[in-house]
């Protein structure tokens, strides 16, 4: 009823999420709580798996991007339904070994990556680094000769494409601090300089042109390109994997309405069966990257609502006990998220209400102009699709204490991250 086929309506008119009734698990752990039906991510995990499997003749792996939600529990996750991940950082790496994520099926990612998180990506046995500039390159090359070994590597292309994304989540064009670019040789060139190098192997090519795209075209785009650069190269690298991104858009709201995944990947594997045997190329291994399409969907928070302000002839704001803290996607992108009165889910709308968070900023919003019944303090108030880019972009501005987030498996929800507490929150002062 509510966009995504594991968010109904209850016996109660409460909104449930799979089997659980969401009005209860909001009394049973408190708000505002980050609630993940790990049933429905599993889901689109498979999903991922079996379809690239379908479709593409050749090898085939979903990496889950894990930026989109890194957590201990999220990683076993991935890792159990077969699927490998993309991390960006020192901290990602730590949290998908700590939850002993196998590591050869980790990339590399990052546009900066210090020293120390190389040393740490080679210590762990991260199965391939993106290179994202000649000076990490080379980097690369010296840290894993200090250490005896050969680390694989993926190079990070950008293809020259202008997809039609939110500004700031744009990657694909000349213009981006990520990558190297096709256009002026610089791509080339470093492909040809890691030929020579003793210390890294170069195994394939990556791009990831942008984030909620609806489009397929640029996909394919993208792939007719990056084979266009194995081609190039072949006299002195024989490239097995093309890695093109994540970035396949997801349903906010009724006005999205994104492919489904066999159309971006039946499209997808004809362009790269096409181009390949135009060039004369073996099929690489596909990889993707999805983060937002296995997870976002899977997600909601609830929140309890607390003032209702009416101001007439202008607008009514219902204050809930979140915000910007744990979802600061409508004040960074302007994102629409849904939102459903979880207590009274049958009502019909009796108005329009802003929802606000609670930090001292008026721009804190969730959700502007969203068709409400009549609102009261004390409802439970859900917003919908938040399972990407929530928790994992949350701050403690205002020193808010970020939320608990629990998992539902089946008939059973049980909590994965507990919710902050003040003493967390001054832990790493000196007095
Ligand atoms: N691979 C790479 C190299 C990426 O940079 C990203 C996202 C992904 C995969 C996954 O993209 P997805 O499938 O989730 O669209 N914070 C923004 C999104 C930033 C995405 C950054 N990179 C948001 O809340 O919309």
């Amino acid at each position: 009823m509510f966009l995504s086929d594991h968010l109904t309506v209850n016996s109660q008119g409460h909104l449930a999420v799979g089997s659980h009734d969401a009005v209860d698990l909001a009394h049973q752990y408190g708000t505002p709580l980050y609630v993940l039906n790990e049933d429905y991510m599993r889901e689109r995990c498979r999903e991922y798996k079996e379809q690239m499997a379908h479709f593409y003749p050749g090898e085939s792996l979903p990496l889950f991007a894990s930026k989109a939600l890194c957590t201990m529990h999220t990683a076993r996750i991935v890792s159990e339904e077969g699927l490998g991940a993309d991390v960006v950082s020192g901290g990602e790496i730590y949290t998908l070994k700590k939850a002993g994520f196998p590591m050869k099926k980790v990339f590399f990612h990052g546009n900066n990556k210090t020293p120390e998180e190389i040393a740490l990506a080679l210590e762990s046995g991260v199965g391939y680094i993106v290179i994202d500039h000649v000076s990490e390159l080379y980097r690369v090359d010296q840290i894993a000769a200090e250490k005896g070994m050969v680390q694989k590597v993926l190079f990070r292309i950008k293809p020259g494409i202008d997809c039609h994304a939110h500004e700031y989540v744009k990657t694909g064009q000349i213009d981006c601090k990520f990558g190297l670019a096709l256009e002026t040789g610089e791509a080339e060139n470093i492909l040809r300089i890691s030929a020579s190098l003793q210390h890294v192997r170069a195994e394939g090519i990556h791009c990831h042109i942008g984030s909620q795209i609806f489009e397929t075209e640029p996909f394919c785009e993208a792939a007719r390109r990056m084979l266009g650069l194995m081609s190039k190269v072949r006299d002195v690298l024989s490239l097995h994997i093309l890695n093109l991104g994540g970035g396949f858009g997801i349903r906010y709201g009724v006005h999205d309405d994104p492919p489904p995944l066999r159309e971006y990947l039946s499209r997808l594997a004809d362009t790269i069966k096409q181009t390949c045997s135009e060039l004369n190329l073996p099929l690489p291994m596909l990889l993707l990257e999805p983060g937002r399409a296995i997870v976002g969907e899977a997600g909601i928070t609830l929140y309890t609502v607390g003032v209702v302000k009416k101001i007439p002839g202008i607008r009514t704001y219902v204050s809930v006990d979140g915000g910007m803290g744990d979802n600061p996607r409508y004040i960074l992108y302007g994102a629409k998220h849904p939102a459903v009165l979880a207590n009274r889910a049958a009502e019909k709308p009796v108005g329009p209400v802003t929802i606000a968070g609670k930090c001292c900023e008026s721009g804190d919003l969730i959700a502007e102009y969203v068709p409400m019944p009549e609102v009261r303090e004390g409802d439970i108030l859900a917003v919908l699709c938040t399972g990407a880019y929530n928790y994992s972009m949350a701050s403690n501005y205002n020193r808010l204490p970020r939320p608990a987030m629990i998992a539902l498996r089946g008939d059973q929800s049980f909590t994965v991250i507990r919710r902050e507490t003040w003493e967390d929150l001054t832990a790493m002062d000196i007095l």
